[in-house]
C-alpha cells in the first residue's frame, strides 16, 4: 500500500507550505497531495480553504485577492512560531520542489465552491511545461471539472473525490472519465468500495492518521492512503510483519 503526504507533511509542518512539501520530498513515500485555488489575478496557489482565515494571519477569500496581496500574509505562525514567515506557495513553486524527485503528485483542484474559470488550462500548461504529466493525478470534488480536464488532457491520470455512499462509483467514474477513486476511508468497507477495488480502478482513501487502520485497509486492497503523518505511517508499514 502506498502513502501520500496529505497537504505535505501537514501533521508536523503548516499544511500546504514549502516547509511541509520539503519535509515530504525528503521522505521515501510514494506521493504528495495538495489543494489548489485561483487568485483574483488568475494565479494558481496552494491552500486548502476558500478563505485564508484558518491558515494565515489574514482574512478573506483567495478569489478576491491578488497574488501580491496574498504574499503579504504569514501562513506559518498559526501552526507554530517556528514557521513564522512562511508564504502561500504558488502551484509552480510547489511543482518545483518535486521537479527532480520520484514522488507521484496529486493535485486537488478546489473548484467545487467557486468555479474558477480557466483553472484546468493553466494547470495543464504548467504540467506540460514541467514535463510532469506522467507523474501526476488530478482530483476534484467538482466532477464536471474532472470530465473537462480529461477531455483536454487525456494523457493525465484523473480521480473523482467523494465522501458519500454511492451505488457503483466505479461505473460513475468511467462515465466522468476518471481513472481512480479517491474516497473517505469508511466508504471502502461498504459494498461500493469492494466493487470499486474489484473493478481494477485504483482506490485511494483519505485521511488516515492512525496506524491501527492500516492492516484493515490493506486487507481490502486499496492502492494508497493520504496521511498527515507520512513518516509515522511509513515506519509502521516498514516494520509490520
Ligand atoms: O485529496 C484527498 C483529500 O485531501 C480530500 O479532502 O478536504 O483534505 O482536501 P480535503
Ligand atoms: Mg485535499
Amino acid at each position: 500500500m502506498k502513502i501520500y503526504a496529505h497537504r505535505g507533511s501537514s501533521g508536523t509542518h503548516p499544511e500546504n507550505t514549502i516547509s511541509a512539501f520539503k519535509a515530504a520530498a525528503a521522505l521515501p513515500v510514494h506521493g504528495v497531495e495538495f489543494d489548489v485555488h485561483m487568485t483574483k489575478d488568475g494565479e494558481l496557489v496552494v491552500i486548502h480553504d476558500e478563505k485564508i482565515n484558518r491558515t494565515s494571519n489574514g482574512q478573506g477569500y483567495v478569489k478576491d485577492m491578488t497574488l501580491a496581496q496574498l504574499e503579504s500574509y504569514d501562513f506559518g505562525a498559526w501552526f507554530s512560531s517556528k514557521f513564522k514567515g512562511e508564504k502561500i506557495p504558488t502551484l509552480r513553486e510547489v511543482l518545483y520542489v518535486f521537479k527532480d524527485t520520484h514522488h507521484h503528485i496529486n493535485i486537488e483542484l478546489k473548484s467545487d465552491v467557486f468555479p474558477y474559470e480557466g483553472m484546468e488550462e493553466k494547470a495543464i500548461n504548467m504540467l506540460r511545461d514541467y514535463r510532469l504529466v506522467n507523474r501526476v493525478v488530478i482530483s476534484s470534488f467538482n466532477h464536471e471539472m474532472i470530465q473537462s480536464f480529461k477531455e483536454k488532457a487525456p494523457e493525465v491520470e484523473t480521480a473523482i473525490l467523494f465522501m458519500e455512499v454511492m451505488v457503483a462509483p466505479h461505473l460513475y467514474a468511467e462515465a466522468v472519465g476518471a481513472d481512480a477513486l479517491h474516497t473517505f476511508f469508511p466508504t471502502v468497507f461498504r459494498r461500493m468500495g469492494q466493487e470499486a477495488v474489484a473493478s481494477g480502478k485504483k482506490v485511494r482513501v483519505f485521511t488516515v492518521n492512525e496506524e491501527a487502520y492500516v492492516d484493515m485497509l490493506m486487507s481490502v486492497g486499496i492502492d494508497a492512503i493520504f496521511t498527515d503523518y507520512p513518516k509515522k505511517m511509513l515506519d509502521y508499514l516498514n516494520n509490520r510483519k
